[in-house]
């Protein structure tokens, strides 16, 4: 596995998300010791970038990645997320200092690790100047809780607001071939500042691997069954999407999951992409995209691609987006 800098944290190109294995889609916390196994194998593949965050579950997410990496804590790059939990019994999202320390210690215990090599806010808080929240994670890499710090979904000018404070190693956004939004504004700054993008669903939460044609097979409760881009006239009009990334697959003889990663990993230094999966088979097909080389004609292609229909998360999700 090829690696690859967030700021000045080294990851391997293709990381590992552990959120479904406890949260939000069908399946999720079925089988912990399956779970396990994947990331245990994740580990042996060189897939050490591992991604949580305290409100999967709550909590039971983080426990079990630190029960998964129990005595292999230094072979791993361990990433976790606060802010979507108040412990101040705030309502909303809270990035305030005093509830970043109680947050802090809660996910080093369920880790079982004394540092957290990444330690991202999970959403702007409206409500806390972004420079609050970043001179109290500071104060946590002065104490060694904290090696390294990231933002998620911020938008450029948080970034920049953010870095003059303490330097930001990564940004954690939804990036993949059906949502570009990074690049317009995002990805620039972040390139200008020498700070990694982490694309989260770089799947597009399994649609772009061509096995989610319907929803039939989800459970109940899965949440993408209240998604704009899988609910209604927009899930079939975004199989066009699919079918043009099976055909650069079929050319290149990979799967639509190694291709939507790959033309991620072909956008350049310091991307490093999260795929989300609960399966040791697809673990090895995912993190076997490392190796996928598409051509230019099959980037240009991909970017290309027929634009997704629907908003990418429901209304109260994008009001949550920092702008
Ligand atoms: N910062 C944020 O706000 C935020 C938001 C969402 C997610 N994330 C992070 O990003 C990570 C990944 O995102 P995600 O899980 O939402 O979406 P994703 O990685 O785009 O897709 C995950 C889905 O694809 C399926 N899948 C994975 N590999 C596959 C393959 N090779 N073939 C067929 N299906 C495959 C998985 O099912 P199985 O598990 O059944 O294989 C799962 O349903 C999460 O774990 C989380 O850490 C962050």
């Amino acid at each position: 596995m090829q690696s690859t800098s967030l700021g000045r944290l080294d990851v391997p190109r293709i990381g590992l998300g552990v959120m479904g294995m406890s949260a939000f889609y069908t399946g999720a916390g079925r089988d912990g010791a399956e779970s396990i196994r994947t990331i245990r194998r994740a580990v042996d593949l060189g897939v050490t970038h591992l991604h949580t965050a305290e409100v999967y579950g709550p909590y039971v997410n983080e426990e079990l990645l630190g029960r998964a990496v129990k005595g292999r804590r230094d072979e791993v790059v361990l990433a976790t997320k606060f802010g979507l939990v108040s412990h101040t019994g705030r309502p909303g999202p809270d990035s305030t200092p005093v509830n970043i320390r109680t947050a802090v210690d809660g996910s080093l215990r369920r880790l079982g690790t004394d540092r957290i090599d990444l330690y991202y806010q999970h959403r702007v808080d409206p409500g806390t100047p972004i420079e609050e929240t970043v001179g109290a994670l500071s104060e946590l890499v002065e104490a060694g809780k904290v090696l390294h710090i990231g933002l998620s979904e911020a938008a450029a000018a948080t970034v920049r607001r953010a870095h003059a404070v303490h330097p930001v190693a990564a940004v954690q956004s939804e990036y993949s071939l059906w949502t570009r939004d990074p690049e317009a504004e995002v990805l620039p700054a972040l390139r200008e500042l020498g700070i990694g993008l982490v694309p989260y669903a770089p799947l597009g939460h399994g649609f772009l691997t061509g096995g989610l044609r319907t929803l039939n097979g989800l459970d109940a409760a899965d949440w993408r069954r209240t998604n704009p881009r899988f609910t209604g006239d927009n899930l079939t009009r975004n199989l066009r999407i699919v079918d043009q990334v099976r055909e650069v697959a079929d050319e290149v003889g990979a799967t639509p999951a190694q291709v939507a990663l790959a033309w991620l990993l072909a956008q350049g230094d310091g991307i490093a992409p999260i795929p989300g999966t609960k399966r040791i088979d697809r673990l090895e097909e995912n993190s076997a995209a490392d190796a996928v080389r598409l051509t230019p004609g099959q980037i240009t292609r991909l970017n290309n691609l027929t634009p997704a229909s629907g908003e990418r998360h429901a209304e109260p999700d994008m009001a949550a987006v920092d702008q």
